[in-house]
């Protein structure tokens, strides 16, 4: 499996938004990671479908929504026609995540599953596995970019890809939150095949995404 980067727009400037996408455009093979939170779910609050609808024409990579929402069943419908690639709700957030996934299913060519640091892999039941696109491990509590990476989950990500190993699927492992230059060969060399990084990637010297994304490449 080829490794994914995933940049957050979270960290990019929103004065200046069209040209932080101009640039991501000159790097070839990322996702788009827009991290929509509610100040529900998470204390902090960022973009919704307003924003996000401006994204499909000037974003040229696949558009990967992370909700980080208390009800991302309200989400399912209105976030439909915005070209998004990817949706992943938080397994915490939702009650009958099965109907949850059958109903993104019908709207998303791709369906994640997101677990706090503090979820363990058994909460999600085995049935489920063969179901989703993507799993997302979040190496930091979720709600804000630049947090440290919490590094007990390079053991989680090597349980996940077991898991993936045992039932042979193929879903992707995803990794969100602190992650570098520094953790991303430990995060790969797990099973993980999709990073994403905010302000690695955006506190870049002058800019230059492209060089950042290599280092983690
Ligand atoms: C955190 C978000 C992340 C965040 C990552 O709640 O889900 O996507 O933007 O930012 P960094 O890479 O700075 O930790
Ligand atoms: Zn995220």
């Amino acid at each position: 499996m080829s490794v994914i980067i995933a940049p957050s727009l979270l960290s990019a400037d929103f004065l200046e938004l069209g040209t932080e996408l101009e640039r991501l455009n000159q790097v070839d093979d990322l996702w788009l990671h827009l991290d929509v939170m509610d100040g529900h779910f998470v204390p902090n609050l960022t973009f919704g479908a307003p924003v996000l609808a401006k994204l499909k024409g000037a974003s040229k990579h696949k558009l990967d929504a992370h909700f980080m929402v208390t009800n991302p069943e309200a989400y399912a419908d209105s976030f439909k026609d915005l070209g998004l690639h990817n949706f992943t709700f938080h397994w915490e957030a939702v009650t009958h995540q099965d109907r949850m996934i059958a109903l993104l299913k019908e709207r998303y060519p791709s369906v994640g599953i997101s677990l706090n640091p503090a979820t363990p892999l058994a909460a999600v039941p085995n049935y489920i596995w063969g179901k989703v696109d993507l799993v997302l491990l979040m190496s930091v509590n979720p709600g804000f970019g630049g947090q440290k990476f919490i590094p007990a989950i390079v053991d989680k990500v090597i349980e996940l890809d077991q898991i993936r190993h045992k039932h042979n699927l193929g879903f992707s492992i995803q990794v969100d939150g602190g992650v570098t230059d520094e953790n991303a060969g430990y995060l790969i060399q797990a099973g993980a095949n999709n990073l994403v990084a905010g302000s690695y990637v955006f506190s870049a010297p002058n800019k230059d995404y492209q060089s950042r994304i290599n280092k983690i490449r």
